[in-house]
């Protein structure tokens, strides 16, 4: 029998304020977001994803000289050191972008062991913008060897999006689809204490470097309730064009919507921590993935969202809730639009992200206090030791068989430990 813990638990720090920031400021009962005090919706319209890096890491506009600064610094650290391709080529060919994304964002510590501004903190934003240029670097040619094309160079010339593209495709993007990428780069930059970016700070707090923190980072974002949410978004959409493809694209909206109701599953791209009313980045997306998919000529994915985001607006299970669509929600269409494989919607959640990490980094450091907060004890107290010999075994154990996968008898997830009744 559970006793009810003499302290309030807060499971997933819900409400907890930890440390104070100057970088985004989420309202989630009005459904604003702004970095540095600057709207959303304005640097949507009037940034790219450089001039926004500069605003999180400098917490301020840069004048048209320091933005050339910033921009060119971005674009001459995006090739990867030499050593690194050894790494890159050596990948299992199982592994997945964001599994070769962790890896080798991790290995760029070991070929980094100097900075000229190390002696006046300066080392962690250089790592930083260093980082931040790679990403794209380590995704693209990932993507392009796995489909053993060889990588392409980063082209100089190019912004953040559309030198992705390119690295990608070795063709230079059109107009709409590189400004789309780069505005969804903009609008995911940074947003408040997320778990990926809370775990990035955690990481700083115990003084563990840049590179260490930004690994904490990919590895929290994965998940499918936070960054994976706009692939799981995705195959949701490719899961209802299968009940009928190239059917009446609303019946299988329907017929799929009614069966999740009734299994009572979670819908991914809906329903957010903080925001009760709409996020501000969907709306932004939804018109960008309409817009996308008009230049296609193909909006049977956007429609699909739509519709799907309609039923779940009108039903009082979701309305109860205050459950509204997320960002990941129209990430989907859009960048199924753009032609991305659904295996890099998360790791280009990470590009766009890396530059709000650092920001977090960079701010945690400059007024660092080890992140160590408590956990209740719910065990058992004060419990006699036996000897070994005088144990009886809990399940039918045998230690002497190789532990074959698949054979739980023989695994240690036999021996996990039984709920113990108090
Ligand atoms: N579909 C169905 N029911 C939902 C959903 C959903 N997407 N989201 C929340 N609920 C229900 C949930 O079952 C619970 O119901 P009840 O009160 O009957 O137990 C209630 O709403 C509250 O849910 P919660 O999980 O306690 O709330 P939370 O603040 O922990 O939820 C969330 C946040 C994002 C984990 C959750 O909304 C969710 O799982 N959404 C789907 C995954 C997703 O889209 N994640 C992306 C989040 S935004 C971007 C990012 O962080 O990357």
């Amino acid at each position: 029998m559970s006793t009810t813990p003499p302290v309030d638990i807060k499971r997933g720090l819900e409400g907890v304020i930890f440390t104070d920031t100057n970088l985004s400021a989420i309202d989630g009962e009005a459904g604003k977001l702004a970095y540095c005090g600057f709207d959303i919706h304005d640097l949507a319209a009037h940034a790219n994803y450089e001039e926004t890096s500069f605003l999180l890491w400098y917490q301020r506009l840069p004048a048209q000289a320091e933005l050339q600064m910033l921009s060119n610094w971005l674009r001459a650290n995006r090739r990867l050191p030499k050593m690194v391709w050894g790494i890159m080529h050596s990948l299992p060919d199982q592994a997945t972008p964001m599994e070769a994304l962790r890896t080798v964002a991790s290995t760029l510590s070991m070929f980094d062991r100097a900075c000229v501004h190390a002696e006046e903190g300066g080392s962690s934003l250089c790592r930083s913008v260093s980082l931040t240029a790679k990403l794209p670097t380590i995704v693209a040619s990932f993507d392009r060897l796995r489909r053993n094309r060889p990588p392409v160079e980063p082209r100089p010339d190019l912004g953040h999006a559309a030198n992705l593209i390119y690295m990608l495709d070795g063709k230079e993007p059109d107009e709409v689809s590189a400004n789309a990428l780069e505005i969804y780069f903009v609008l995911l930059a940074d947003h408040g204490m997320n778990a990926s970016t809370f775990s990035a700070r955690v990481t700083a707090s115990t003084l563990a470097d840049v590179y260490s923190a930004v690994v904490s980072a990919l590895g929290t974002l994965k998940g499918p309730l936070h960054g994976g949410a706009s692939q799981k978004a995705m195959e949701q959409l490719l899961e209802i064009e299968s009940l009928d493809p190239k059917g009446d694209y609303r019946k299988n909206v329907d017929a799929w919507f009614e069966k999740q109701v009734a299994a009572e599953s979670r819908i991914f791209g809906f329903g957010h921590r903080v925001y009760k009313v709409e996020d501000p980045r969907a709306t932004i997306l939804r018109k960008l993935a309409h817009d996308v998919a008009e230049k296609t000529g193909n909006t049977r994915w956007y429609d699909m969202a739509v519709r799907l985001e309609e039923r779940v607006l009108a039903h009082p299970y979701f309305q109860e809730r205050r459950i509204f669509a997320n960002v990941d929600f129209y990430t989907a269409p859009l960048l199924h639009a753009l032609d991305l494989p659904l295996d890099l919607f998360i790791p280009l959640f990470a590009i766009a992200r890396i530059s709000g990490w650092t920001a977090h980094i960079l701010e945690q450091q400059h007024n660092n206090r080890l992140i160590r907060p408590r956990a209740y004890y719910a065990g058992i107290r004060d419990r006699t030791w036996e000897c070994i010999e005088d144990r009886e075994p809990m399940v039918d154990a045998q230690p002497d068989v190789r532990c074959i996968a698949g054979q739980p008898a023989n695994c240690p997830a036999a021996l996990r430990l039984p709920v113990v009744a108090e």
